[in-house]
C-alpha cells in the first residue's frame, strides 16, 4: 500500500496501549499519527511516557504529543486501550463523531449491535455493524474484541463445534501483564496464586458463546454450550494458560479432535490479512507443553498453543490452551480486527 492509513490510539500509555504502538510501527497499512490518554498524560512527549515493554520503544511515535481523549482531530480508524470505565463514555463520543473505534474494552463487548470479533471464527459478525449505526445514528462505530482469555478458549472451541459441543469446564492462570500497569502488588503476587479476578469468570462464562453463535438476519444467536470457570491469577509475566473439560455430543477420537485444531484457518480473506498467523491454532505433541515461558512468543504472540489432549472421566475431554494476553488476547487481536475492518471495505 503505497500510502499508510493513519490511524490513532486511545489508552497509548498503558500495556496494552503500548503494545499497539510497538506493533503498528512497521505495519504495512496502518501508521500511528495520534495517541491519546488520560488529563494525567495529556500534553506530554510520547518519547517520556515511561516505556514498559520488553520490546525496543518505537522510533515513529516519539515526537507525538500525547492528546486528550477527546474525538475532532484523531484519525478516522482509532483503536482504543482505555480502562474500561472511561471508555463508557469516551468511545461511543469517538464512534458518534465518526471515529471507528476498535476496542479492547469490556464495555460495549456484549451490546447485541456491537460485533464481538475473533476474525478466523466469525468475520461474519462484522455485519452487525450496519444495524449499530442504523440504531444509534452514528458514522462511526464500535467493533470489539473478546476479553484475552475467552480470545484463546474461543479459537480453541471453534473447530469443537462440529462435534456437537455441549459443556466447557475451565480454570485459567492468567499473567499479571493481564492487570496492567502497575497492576497486582508485588508482594500480592510473588510465590502466589491469586483465585480470584474482578468480573472475569462472567467474561469467560458468556463472551466465548456470542463469538461462536451464528449470525442471522442482523443479529447474533449465542452459542448453546453451557461454560464453568474458574479464573486465577499467577506469577507469570505474559501468557494466559488455560485447562479445559469439553463434553462433544458426537462420538469422536482424539485424532479427530487434533485434526480439527490443526487445519483451523480462517476464510480465504482473513488468511491474507497481514498480520494473520498461517495456523491460528498449533498442538504440540510434548506431554509438558504448552508452557508460557517456552511457547507464547511464538508466531510473533498471534497463535492459539493447544496440547494435552486426553480423556477425562467427567466431561469426554480435556487440555490445556495457551495464548499471549497483550498480543492475541489484545493488540494483536485489535490490530486483525482493524485489518479484516480494512479488507471489508469499512474504512
Ligand atoms: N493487559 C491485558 O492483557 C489486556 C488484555 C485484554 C484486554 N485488556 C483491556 O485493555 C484495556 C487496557 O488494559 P491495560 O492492561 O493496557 O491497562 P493499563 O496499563 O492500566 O492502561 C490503561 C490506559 O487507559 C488510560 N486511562 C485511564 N483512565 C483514563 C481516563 N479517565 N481517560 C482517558 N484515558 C484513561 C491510561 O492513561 P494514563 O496512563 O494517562 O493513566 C492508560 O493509557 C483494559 O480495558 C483491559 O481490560 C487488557
Amino acid at each position: 500500500m503505497a500510502t499508510r492509513i493513519e490511524v490513532g490510539i486511545l489508552g497509548a500509555t498503558g500495556v496494552v496501549g503500548q503494545r499497539l504502538v510497538s506493533r503498528l510501527e512497521h505495519h504495512p497499512w496502518f501508521r500511528v499519527t495520534w495517541v491519546a490518554a488520560s488529563d494525567r498524560s495529556a500534553g506530554r512527549r510520547y518519547a517520556e511516557v515511561p516505556w514498559r515493554l520488553g520490546a525496543p520503544r518505537p522510533s515513529g511515535t516519539s515526537e507525538l504529543t500525547v492528546e486528550a481523549s477527546v474525538p475532532g482531530h484523531a484519525p478516522r480508524l482509532v483503536f482504543s486501550a482505555l480502562d474500561a470505565e472511561p471508555a463508557r463514555d469516551i468511545e461511543p463520543a469517538f464512534a458518534q463523531a465518526g471515529h471507528l473505534v476498535v476496542s479492547n474494552t469490556r464495555t460495549s463487548r456484549m451490546d447485541p449491535d456491537v460485533p464481538l470479533l475473533i476474525p478466523e471464527v466469525n468475520p461474519d459478525h462484522l455485519a452487525v455493524l450496519t444495524a449499530q449505526r442504523q440504531q444509534r445514528g452514528w458514522t462511526g462505530g464500535i467493533v470489539t474484541n473478546p476479553n484475552c482469555s475467552t480470545i484463546f478458549l474461543a479459537m480453541a472451541l471453534a473447530p469443537l463445534r462440529r462435534f456437537d459441543l455441549t459443556r466447557v469446564v475451565v480454570t485459567t492462570e492468567q499473567a499479571v501483564s493481564g492487570a496492567g500497569h502497575p497492576g497486582v502488588a508485588s508482594l500480592d503476587i510473588m510465590g502466589n496464586v491469586v483465585p480470584y479476578i474482578a468480573g472475569e469468570e462472567e467474561k469467560l462464562e458468556s463472551e466465548p458463546l456470542k463469538v461462536l453463535g451464528c449470525y442471522r438476519e442482523g443479529r447474533v444467536v449465542p452459542h448453546e454450550a453451557v461454560i464453568s470457570a474458574q479464573t486465577t491469577r499467577v506469577a507469570v509475566v505474559d501468557g494466559h494458560t488455560g485447562a479445559a473439560s469439553v463434553a462433544l455430543g458426537e462420538p469422536t477420537s482424539v485424532a479427530e479432535i487434533v485434526d480439527a485444531w490443526r487445519s483451523f484457518q480462517g476464510p480465504d480473506e482473513v488468511r491474507k490479512l497481514p498480520t494473520a498467523p498461517s495456523r491460528p491454532i498449533v498442538y504440540l505433541d510434548a506431554p509438558d507443553r504448552p508452557q508460557p515461558r517456552l511457547d507464547v512468543d511464538a508466531g510473533d504472540g498471534m497463535v492459539v498453543h493447544i496440547g494435552r489432549l486426553r480423556p477425562c472421566p467427567a466431561l469426554g475431554y480435556k487440555f490445556v490452551f495457551l495464548g499471549h494476553n497483550t498480543i492475541r488476547g489484545a493488540a494483536g487481536a485489535a490490530i486483525l480486527n482493524g485489518e479484516l475492518l480494512k479488507a471489508k471495505g469499512y474504512l
